[in-house]
């Protein structure tokens, strides 16, 4: 069905003499006579100017396209067979295709007010008594003073980073942070941005200790530090070693003016650990070690949307300088709603015997099933290591990183087979550990397991034996 044409669109064309007359609809009314001429050479040379304009940009940005095609790492945007199955998305326990969960979001919108649109900024007209009694409710469930919803964790990342440190504040980040903290940075007022290797506690150490010998109003707690982690990293799927993290910021030998205040990003966490998937901070009880958590609605629990969890002064603070708050209009309220039927679900313990597939089946069948191909492949000889590296250990979240250098043509091949998995390339990785990232949900069954297991198994064979037939076509030509 199409959308239907306005009946009158009558949008001020501006009339000047440059402009061509209209219609009253707007379309153009073909001039007579000598004005005829005029108007034809003028919109000649307008189209004409446009062309080259246009043409000189896009000559521009075809050759950068070019080049990403040229690398294999152009993005593109796809769609999913409606019959693959999922080993990708970050539906982390199938909640968006769940039936139960779909309808007490239907009654959800029933209950709730007749809206659909916010209104606007929640500093406007946006806001509501629903979103405020939801945001409590959220905060309490996870155990936080303060709660602040947010039109995606992205806008989360960046209001908060953007506004949280003060002038000559340091923020220190694991090098495999989100993009949307990077972002963040680039507009904070920062002193210095420094990055510490990933999950490397010797590394934050030491740029923490440089940070508190190089500046003493470091030193004497006149600044700050911030320090950013993520509870699970989601190209790696490896988990941030909070214990440790929370213990180095407690040592007043390192930090004497206690100023160091930890900021977790816990996307990837929500909804899998934790009592009922409050998260991994409240799982560890380290509440009152973060100053500032993020759990995002998109991902487990089938929404969109976030929460920052704070203290009510810093809940106050980002109200009042958070532009990506501020600037844009608030969530509908059937985004509200679906976020409240998912924390309900969650709450209620209707998630639990997805959580248990998920983490307790899947995720170490998964790693047992990588294990034995891998030794499978080796026992047949050839050239599996170039082709194919599993995770050694078996990871602590649902998602597997298999390196391969042609991490772009499996997923194909998988996706061909309708296994969805994704080629991940530069710059989101590391160049040389391009790979394809393998994603578990509490929907996936053991069958699924094997049936990606033997397509995996299939392409290495059909590569192993293309390569051998081509380096035999060399030896050939040599001879
Ligand atoms: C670690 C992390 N933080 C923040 C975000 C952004 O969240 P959202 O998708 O709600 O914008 C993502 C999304 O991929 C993420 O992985």
């Amino acid at each position: 069905m199409g959308w239907a044409e306005p009946s009158s669109p009558d949008i001020g064309e501006k009339k000047s003499s440059a402009n061509p007359p209209t219609t009253k609809t707007g379309a153009f009314r073909e001039p007579c006579g000598a004005d005829a001429k005029t108007y034809e050479t003028m919109k000649a040379d307008r189209m004409e100017s446009r062309t080259k304009k246009s043409s000189g940009l896009e000559a521009t940005l075809s050759r950068t396209l070019d080049k990403r095609r040229s690398s294999s790492t152009i993005r593109q945007l796809t769609t999913t067979a409606p019959n693959a199955v999922d080993f990708s998305s970050n539906d982390f326990l199938s909640l968006a295709t769940n039936p139960e969960l779909h309808h007490s979001f239907l009654q959800e919108l029933e209950r709730g007010p007749p809206n659909t649109g916010s209104g606007g900024s929640r500093l406007l007209d946006g806001n509501s008594t629903y979103a405020e009694t939801l945001e409590r409710q959220i905060a309490a469930f996870h155990n936080a003073p303060a709660g602040l919803l947010c039109n995606s964790g992205f806008d989360a990342n960046v209001g908060l980073f953007s506004c949280l440190p003060q002038p000559g504040d340091i923020i220190i980040h694991d090098s495999a942070i989100h993009a949307s903290v990077h972002d963040g940075m680039r507009l904070s007022r920062a002193a210095q941005c420094l990055p510490f290797a990933h999950n490397e506690i010797a590394s934050l150490r030491a740029v923490l200790q440089t940070c508190v010998a190089s500046d003493p109003t470091i030193l004497h707690g006149q600044r700050n530090i911030f320090i950013a982690v993520e509870t699970v990293y989601s190209m790696d799927g490896d988990l941030a070693p909070l214990h440790v993290i929370v213990a180095l910021l407690r040592d007043k030998t390192l930090l004497p003016a206690s100023n160091a205040y930890l900021i977790v990003d816990e996307a990837h966490s929500t909804g899998l650990y934790g009592a009922q998937g409050r998260g991994l901070v409240c799982e560890l009880g380290f509440e009152n070690d973060v100053t500032v958590r993020l759990h995002t609605f998109g991902k487990a629990l089938a929404a969109n949307g976030a929460v920052l969890l704070c203290s009510p002064v810093v809940r106050e603070y980002l109200v009042n300088y958070a532009r990506p708050l501020i600037y844009t209009t608030f969530m509908s309220f059937p985004a509200l709603a679906g976020v409240k039927a998912s924390y309900a679900f969650l709450a209620s313990g209707r998630a639990e015997a997805l959580r248990r597939n998920l983490m307790g089946v899947l995720v170490p069948g998964l790693h047992a099933r990588l294990l034995g191909l891998q030794e499978e492949l080796a026992v047949g000889g050839g050239a599996t290591g170039e082709l194919l590296r599993v995770p050694v250990e078996c990871p602590r979240s649902p998602i597997f990183a298999v390196l391969s250098p042609e991490p772009k043509v499996l997923a194909a091949y998988c996706q061909s087979k309708g296994f969805v998995v994704r080629g991940i390339v530069p710059p989101t990785v590391d160049v040389g550990t391009e790979r394809i990232r393998i994603c578990l949900h509490g929907g996936n069954t053991v069958e699924q397991l094997d049936g990606l297991i033997a397509v995996i198994a299939a392409w290495v064979h059909m590569r192993r034996a293309q390569m051998l037939e081509s380096r035999a076509e060399v030896s050939r030509a040599r001879l």
